[in-house]
């Protein structure tokens, strides 16, 4: 993958880059499509980083299928699908990474402690492979692309890194990876992170502010249905992601809900009137 970097590269070629850890959806898919707009050759990286898994989380039985995604990724219009091993990814005398200071310790960096370790790590480790002049990545995973972007700037990284927005299913769950360890009896209980959402902003559009009373509120929804234990839900500064009191200016609202075992995250932006 480095050699043919370096040989695009050499021939004057742009580069976009996707990277992902497979078993794709349409989210995935609507980031290629962004992606391949905005450069000579779209690469999508298909990689489970075991770096980014916590002792107890769901590394052995993250969903997987190459030639699924392998198809998709040829309907997509991928030039370059690079799907690395982690034993390639991370030789017996690996021992770098990448921490920034204070993003992780809001949100999920909370209860997944060596997550965003793992991912700024891959990501650095990706784009020095890959060589992208681009990347995108989802809004879905707010924090995560709000990570990459300091990172991309404390390092001097010379990648524009773009955000796609969040594609959800018809009933306005998130889609995710994930959602495939879901039973139909907890697609209800699933839809909460979205509804809680919703009624946020409804709230707000008539006037209430109050941070505080609001998550309240979205608790209230959420736990009102089986099945479901609530992580966090925090309303926070979108840059610095530290909590707000009062949303009267531009915020984020995020959640993550665990439904049965299958944690599932949200966001969205939130505009006072
Ligand atoms: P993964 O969960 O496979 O997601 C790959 C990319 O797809 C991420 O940028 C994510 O934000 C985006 N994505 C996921 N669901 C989406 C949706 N419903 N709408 C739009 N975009 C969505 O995120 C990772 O992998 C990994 O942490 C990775 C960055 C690859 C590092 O290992």
């Amino acid at each position: 993958m480095l050699a043919r970097s370096n040989h695009l590269r050499n021939l004057g070629k742009t580069i976009s880059f996707v990277p992902t850890m497979g078993y794709l959806h349409e989210g995935h898919l609507s980031l290629m499509r962004l992606a391949k707009s905005m450069a000579d050759l779209l690469v999508v990286s298909i990689f489970v980083n075991p770096t980014q898994f916590g002792p107890a989380e769901d590394l052995s039985t993250y969903p997987r299928n190459f030639e699924r995604d392998q198809s998709l990724c040829r309907n997509e219009g991928v030039d370059i699908l690079f799907y690395p091993t982690a034993a390639e990814m991370y030789g017996p005398r690996f021992q770098t990474f990448i921490t920034l200071e204070q993003l992780p310790h809001h949100l999920c960096g909370i209860s997944r402690p060596v997550f965003f370790k793992g991912v700024a790590t891959v990501v650095t480790k990706l784009f020095h492979i890959v060589k992208p002049h681009t990347a995108v990545f989802g809004q879905k995973d707010y924090q995560q692309v709000r990570i990459i972007q300091q990172m991309v700037e404390d390092m001097d990284m010379d990648i524009q890194i773009t955000s796609g927005p969040t594609v959800r299913e018809t009933d306005g769950l998130a889609m995710s990876s994930r959602n495939a360890y879901l039973s139909a009896s907890q697609r209800p209980s699933a839809l909460t992170l979205y509804q809680a959402i919703c009624q946020t902003k409804n709230f707000l559009e008539s006037g209430l502010t109050d941070a505080k009373i609001l998550i309240q509120k979205a608790a209230n929804l959420i736990l009102s249905f089986p099945d479901t234990s609530i992580d966090y839900i925090a309303i926070c500064d979108p840059d610095s992601l530290e909590d707000m009191q009062t949303i009267d200016r531009p915020a984020v609202m995020a959640l993550a809900v665990k439904v049965g075992k299958t944690r599932l995250i949200d966001n969205m932006m939130l505009s006072p009137r």
